[in-house]
């Protein structure tokens, strides 16, 4: 599975600080945002992955994160000239997904959960169509709200409803089967101009492949596009750090992960 991580779009909410930095690169606590999606995907053993952002920003992740061999990783970047929506993502991926699968994660959202790796392997080997996950929120109007009936299944998908259907909302964060790629290049942009991730994922629930997983009580999500919430994920980082319990470490996750003896055998040979 190859994993693409967004960071681009125009970080509007949090003007003034992202008028001249990215806002993927602004830290949480003690590492910059990118560092928590990217260790979702190292947790999944995804260790093929390709970062888009603005022109203007790519440099810095460049800088920031190299080839990605320290890490056991193989790093690309693109382009996204313009914020046009989070599935042109697999259109400018399109080259690089090949006909693999894909997991397509948001740069600014920090998700945690003990067993999360585990939970997101489970999930990689039964994939099809797309799989979404959810978390419980008090303010799903201002995210993607999913609608299921008794048996889990997913009635309905809704961007930024004004009377959510449930307090169930869908993380930043999607695993897809090939057949993505094609969907996203039948899009059309709505009517902000962009390329919805929930029509995307619509057009999967419509063919009966979707499934949603509920990430449970135990998971804490941060959208940290807001001053507030970007605060709020700097605070968690920060307690669970005391607690012994760090997030987002990429250099332990590498090493748990068994990506670096892997890189030393293969450096030796
Ligand atoms: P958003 O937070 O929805 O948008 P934004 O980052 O532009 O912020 P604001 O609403 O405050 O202007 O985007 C979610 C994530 O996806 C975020 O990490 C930015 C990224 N993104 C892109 O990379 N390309 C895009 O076209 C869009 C819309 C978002």
């Amino acid at each position: 599975m190859r994993g693409i991580i967004l960071a681009g779009g125009s970080g509007s909410r949090l003007s003034p600080v992202t008028r001249a930095v990215s806002k993927q690169l602004l830290p949480v606590y003690d590492k910059p945002m990118v560092y928590y999606p990217l260790s979702v995907l190292m947790q999944a053993g995804i260790r093929d992955i390709l970062i888009i952002s603005n022109p203007h920003h790519l440099e810095a992740y460049r800088r920031l994160l190299g080839t990605g061999a320290d890490l056991g990783l193989r790093l690309e970047y693109a382009a996204q000239p313009e914020p046009r929506g989070l599935a042109e993502a697999l259109l400018i991926g399109a080259e690089f997904i090949g006909d693999e699968q894909v997991a397509l994660i948001l740069g600014d959202n920090v998700l945690h959960r003990p067993g999360l790796g585990a939970l997101l392997h489970e999930e990689r080997g039964r994939l099809v169509g797309c799989t979404l996950f959810g978390c419980t929120v008090p303010d799903p109007h201002r995210f993607g709200v999913a609608e299921l009936d008794a048996s889990g299944r997913i009635l309905s998908l809704e961007e930024k409803p004004d009377n959510p259907r449930s307090n169930l909302v869908v993380v930043g964060l999607y695993l897809y089967d090939n057949e993505a790629v094609a969907r996203a290049a039948e899009l059309k942009p709505s009517d902000r101009g962009e390329l919805e991730i929930t029509d995307l994922n619509r057009t999967f629930v419509e063919s009966g492949n979707a499934r949603l997983v509920p990430l449970g009580s135990e998971a804490i999500w941060f959208d940290t596009g807001t001053h507030d919430s970007l605060l709020q994920a700097s605070v968690f980082v920060r307690a669970q750090e005391r607690l012994g319990r760090p997030v987002g470490r990429l250099e332990d996750i590498a090493r748990d992960m068994g990506f670096l003896a892997d890189r030393r055998v293969r450096a030796a040979g």
